[in-house]
């Protein structure tokens, strides 16, 4: 009779262990996990494929974004309307378009694995179509840190499309959060003003 009660009690405790231990990821923040990531491995976002064409078309105005920052479908959309890109034109020949968009959507955040790329994901709906890297969900929860006077009122920054800015590692695709200076702005818990009698804007 013991050994029947130990047996199911033994039971049970697998099964709930088993279910906590397959549900585990969902409860956790999703900037908790790339952090706990990025504490093994760096976050890095680069594709292991290079592209010239995306380099010639997409480097002038300003840095080149890692393909796996958007799903596929958004750089489709985007490749497809360059004529009236954020209010600039930067049209290209139709075959540079087409092997930079391809190589964007083969390198796409639904075709590769990083740390930035499934959690940006498991926060975007499948009817959504972002056309900027800092619209979506998990960039907004990521940068909550950064106040619109930090971006907008800095002229070292002015735009958060500059992630270069602030990211001095974003060139080489590192986004890890040990490699972030705001411009202006020191960090003590958090990021703070760095001389207000010097500096316009404040938190
Ligand atoms: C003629 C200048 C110019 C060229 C060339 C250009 N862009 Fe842009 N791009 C812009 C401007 C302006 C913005 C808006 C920046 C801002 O909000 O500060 C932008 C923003 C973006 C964003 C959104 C950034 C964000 O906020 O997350 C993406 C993605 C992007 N460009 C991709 C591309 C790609 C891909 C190419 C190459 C096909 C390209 N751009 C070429 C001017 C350009
Ligand atoms: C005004 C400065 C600023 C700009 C511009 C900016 N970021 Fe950030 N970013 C931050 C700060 C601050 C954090 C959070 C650091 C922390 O939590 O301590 C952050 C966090 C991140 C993280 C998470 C890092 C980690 O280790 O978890 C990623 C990824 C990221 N940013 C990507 C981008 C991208 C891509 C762009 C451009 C489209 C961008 N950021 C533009 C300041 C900036």
């Amino acid at each position: 009779m013991v050994s029947k009660k130990v047996f199911w009690a033994v039971m049970i405790g697998i099964v709930v262990f088993g279910v906590l231990a397959a549900t585990r990821s969902i409860w956790q923040d999703p900037a908790d996990q790339v952090w706990m990531k990025g504490m093994i491995k760096k976050l890095h976002v680069l594709p292991s494929e290079q592209n010239l064409a995306y380099d010639n078309a997409c480097a002038s105005c300003h840095m080149l974004y890692a393909p796996s920052m958007l799903p596929a479908r958004s750089w489709q959309v985007l490749m497809g309307g360059l004529s009236d890109h954020f209010g600039d034109n930067a049209e290209v020949t139709d075959s540079i378009r087409e092997e930079v968009s391809a190589y964007l959507q083969r390198n796409a955040a639904d075709k590769v694995e990083n740390t930035y790329a499934q959690p940006m994901l498991a926060l975007l709906n499948n009817d959504e179509t972002p056309l900027r890297i800092s619209e979506t969900k998990y960039f907004t929860l990521l940068h909550d840190v950064v106040k619109p006077a930090m971006i907008e009122g800095n002229s070292d920054v002015q735009s958060v499309a500059r992630c270069e800015a602030c990211h001095y590692e974003a060139l080489e695709g590192r986004y890890n959060r040990f490699a972030v200076r705001i411009p202006n702005y020191y960090k003590q818990g958090t990021w703070r003003l760095m001389n207000p009698a010097t500096t316009k804007g404040s938190e």
